[in-house]
């Protein structure tokens, strides 16, 4: 903690009180020799010196207080503001005293360095976010061209017709799903929708959701085992359906045929967690320690489907509910989530 100081310290005002006494002392001394010794004429002039003196002292003294107490630092706030309303947040005030002689102007200073600093964060975090985006459009969009281009052609068979016309669409999709998860993930970041919550049956809830990707379970021949407690549960519906949904989905696609699901749901005391296991490909603890970053996908070659946006969202929901989220994998093993949510 830092000792703070007023830029105005008792010590400026008593050297300034002392400098002043000294000179009003000085002109009472000069008045009292003079008055026996010299001529009215005389006394006015010297007493005319000393008042001149003693301005030109104080003016002096409060030129150079002014100067290096409060222009100096005002002049460099100035330019350091000025060049981050211009868009340079590299600026970095250094502070003016060390812990013994912190003022307001050391505060402000650091005040602005932070400033500058939450700034260029978001600046990189906005270029970052653009670019992220802008890569995950591209390929969808690639694929659309190249297929809307391969459609033109009169000669194609209906098989090839109708394969050209999946992938066009299987693009679309992916294009249309990509914006509702960056819409979806704005809102919540801007808290623009508030939380609506309603007393759900969980179980029931949650079986609905397992329903869903059934054919896709199947498909895979996966075999899912669930245990799942009829809770009653208050909480926003859509705030569930994130979490059940990115959870299951991610379950299904990053386990292979024949694998694996268990999704079980249990009532404590204070607390109702929700676990979904897999016997998929497991995560390394490096990818593990990333997931929750927006657009991360751990397999670079983006060989599944996906923009990296399902778990960003699942953890923002999360801490807007109070609850938490905790992952144990292993690489060609399986993962395991964990949601706790309090009630
Ligand atoms: N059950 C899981 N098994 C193995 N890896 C997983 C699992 N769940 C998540 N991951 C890893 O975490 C990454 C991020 O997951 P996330 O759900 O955010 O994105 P995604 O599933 O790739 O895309 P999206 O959810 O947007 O469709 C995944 O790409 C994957 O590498
Ligand atoms: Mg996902």
């Amino acid at each position: 903690m830092k000792k703070k100081r007023s830029t105005f310290s008792a010590m400026g005002y008593l050297i300034f009180f002392v400098t002043v006494a000294a000179i009003i002392t000085c002109a009472v001394l000069i008045y009292s020799f003079l008055s026996e010794r010299a001529g009215k004429l005389t006394i006015a002039v010297a007493m005319l010196i000393v008042v001149v003196v003693l301005a030109g002292v104080c003016t002096l003294i409060d030129v150079i207080r002014r100067k290096y107490m409060v222009e100096r630092p005002v002049r460099e706030i100035l330019r350091a503001t000025e060049r981050i309303a211009a868009g340079d947040f590299k600026v970095r005030l250094t502070a003016r005293h060390g812990y013994e002689r912190y003022d307001e102007y050391d505060e402000i200073y650091e005040n602005i360095n932070r400033m500058a600093a939450e700034l260029s964060r978001n600046e990189v975090l906005k270029t970052d976010f653009i670019s992220n985006v802008s890569h995950e459009i591209k390929t969808p969009l690639s694929v659309i061209s190249n297929h809307a281009t391969l459609l033109q052609d009169e000669t194609l068979t209906e098989e090839e017709r109708a394969e050209y016309t999946k992938a066009l669409l299987a693009a679309s999709k992916r294009l249309t799903d990509l914006v509702t998860d960056i819409l979806k993930l704005n809102k919540l970041e801007n808290q623009v929708i508030p939380e609506q919550k309603t007393t759900l049956h969980l179980g029931d809830f949650l079986g609905e959701i397992v329903l869903g990707f059934e054919d896709l379970i199947e498909g895979k021949n996966i075999e899912l085992t669930c245990d799942i407690d009829d809770v009653t549960f208050s909480a926003d519906k859509t705030y569930l359906e994130i979490i059940s949904n990115n959870l299951l989905s991610n379950a299904v696609k990053f386990t292979p045929e024949g694998g694996k699901i268990s999704v079980s749901l249990k009532e404590g005391e204070k607390d109702v967690v929700l676990k979904v296991s897999d016997t998929g490909c497991g995560m390394t603890p490096e990818v593990g320690a990333r997931i929750f970053d927006k657009f991360y996908q751990g397999d670079t070659s983006h060989r599944q489907q996906g923009n990296g946006l399902g778990l960003a969202l699942v953890k923002k929901v999360i801490d807007l509910m109070g609850g938490s989220i905790r992952v144990e994998s292993e690489l060609g093993k399986g993962s395991t989530f964990w949601v706790t949510l309090k009630k």
